[in-house]
């Protein structure tokens, strides 16, 4: 498995036990009301299993399996700007929901996120062909 996968992989299963954490406390409380503020979470449990996890798996298999032409795997700076743009909005997102943080901050991990998927795009679009073309 090439590194930035590894480094996709990882931090997406810290999503999954983080987000599963959220969830469980989230849950918990329906049953046993604990706090009112732990409802504040649920932006952070979205966005952690929505794309912290899902997404961010995805491009992490993807940059593993596309098709290699000559054995390399293209442009894999775009990848990288993925994976870092992925994360950083991720984090202000999540945290700017749940802390109430100001709207900017949201709004910049919105478009962090959106710039991850069309880096991701750039570099996986040219692996994309069929088979002899
Ligand atoms: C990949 C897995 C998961 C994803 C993508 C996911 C996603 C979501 C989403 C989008 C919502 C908002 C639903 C809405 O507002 O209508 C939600 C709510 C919630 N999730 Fe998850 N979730 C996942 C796993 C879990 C797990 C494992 C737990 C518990 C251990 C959990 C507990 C909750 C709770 C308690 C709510 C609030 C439900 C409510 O509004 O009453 N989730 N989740």
């Amino acid at each position: 498995m090439p590194r930035l996968s590894c480094w996709f992989v990882r931090a997406a299963l810290l999503y999954l036990a983080l987000g599963f954490t959220l969830g469980a406390l989230m849950l918990a409380n329906k049953g046993l009301p604990l706090s009112p503020a732990i409802w504040r979470l649920l932006p952070a449990h979205i966005e952690c299993l929505l794309l912290g996890w899902t997404v961010q798996l995805i491009m992490g298999i993807g940059f593993w399996i596309l098709p290699r032409f000559q054995g390399q795997r293209g442009h894999e700076a775009p990848a990288w700007a993925a994976f870092w743009l992925l994360n950083a909005g991720v984090l202000l997102a999540g945290l700017g929901a749940t802390l109430a943080l100001p709207g900017w901050v949201i709004v910049s991990g919105r478009l962090a996120e959106a710039a991850a998927v069309a880096a991701f795009a750039v570099h996986a679009w040219p692996r994309i062909k069929p088979v002899g073309v």
